[in-house]
């Protein structure tokens, strides 16, 4: 990573309008979270889950239910380390871009909490939250200890709907409330900065292509280069945790020699 980098990706950062961060699994590896892709992918160990894991949700939804309360295999390694993970250098560095007012919102694709953990604010979860159950008819969001598994499925108190898990499963549609945030974050964005996401699954690794068809700036962090890699005006390749608190600094650094403070 060369310091001629971080000055130039912070000038860009500095001369936008809106920008937004699209964040993957891989901004949260450093809080050993792992990856579903790559050589310690998760999908790579178990195999990627069935592509209609939500048309079987809604088959039978009191099997997958006990399925779930059960937790075997990835959904248990997953479900333990996500109720551990603490936020890293990286999530930290997005809470500061947002304080600063520099980062006007976070798309992220990781349903692990740690963005809001760090100090993020605006963040369209577009996988969902690990730790929410939401109503599949109304979109009602819910803390687990507000539901009832008494009876399985659960039922929305609002409208009777079924109430699943908020993470986003393989062949159900994002939720139409979030997904128009983010279509609407991208249209605003001018600047995207793209951390940690193999830009492998749609609708998110749309968005920078959206972002870049309007002659948009995208900045990518990866450790490798990625589908999107060759789109971006800058590709930092390193660790997420090392490179964007580097850029933090570069952006203050700006700052403070042309007078604004952070
Ligand atoms: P992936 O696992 O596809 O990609 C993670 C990316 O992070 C890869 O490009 C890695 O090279 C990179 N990476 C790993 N460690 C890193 C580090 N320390 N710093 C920077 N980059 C690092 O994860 P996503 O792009 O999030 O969907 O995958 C998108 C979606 O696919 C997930 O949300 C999930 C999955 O199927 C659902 O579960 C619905």
């Amino acid at each position: 990573m060369e310091n001629d980098d971080i000055e130039h990706a912070a000038r860009l950062i500095l001369a936008s309008q809106y920008v937004v961060g699209l964040t993957g699994a891989g901004v949260s590896v450093e809080s050993s979270i792992r990856p579903f892709r790559g050589p310690d992918g998760l999908w790579t160990e178990y195999g990627e889950p069935p592509m209609d894991g939500y048309q079987h949700f809604l088959a039978d939804p009191k099997t997958s239910w006990e399925q779930r309360i059960k937790r075997e295999g990835y959904a248990r390694e997953l479900y333990e380390t996500l109720m551990k993970a603490k936020p890293n250098p990286a999530h930290y560095a997005l809470a500061g871009l947002e304080e600063m007012g520099i980062l006007r919102s976070l798309i992220t694709q990781n349903v692990d909490n740690l963005h809001r953990a760090a100090g993020n604010r605006k963040i369209a979860e577009i996988h969902g939250n690990f730790s929410k159950l939401r109503c599949i008819q109304c979109n009602s969001r819910y803390e687990p200890e507000e539901i009832s598994l008494e009876i399985l499925p659960p039922r929305c108190p609002r409208c009777n709907g079924i109430v699943k898990s908020d993470t986003v499963m393989f062949g159900e549609p994002i939720p139409v409330d979030v997904l128009e945030i983010c279509q609407d974050e991208a249209s605003k964005c001018d600047c995207m900065l793209l951390v940690g996401t193999s830009a492998f699954v749609y609708p998110a690794a749309g968005f920078p292509l959206q972002v870049k068809g309007k002659e948009g700036i995208l900045i990518e962090v990866n450790l490798y280069e990625t589908e999107i890699t060759s789109s971006c005006n800058i590709s930092f390749r390193g660790k997420a945790g090392e490179v964007l608190p580097r850029l933090v600094e570069g952006i203050k650094v700006k700052l403070q020699e042309s007078g604004s403070s952070p």
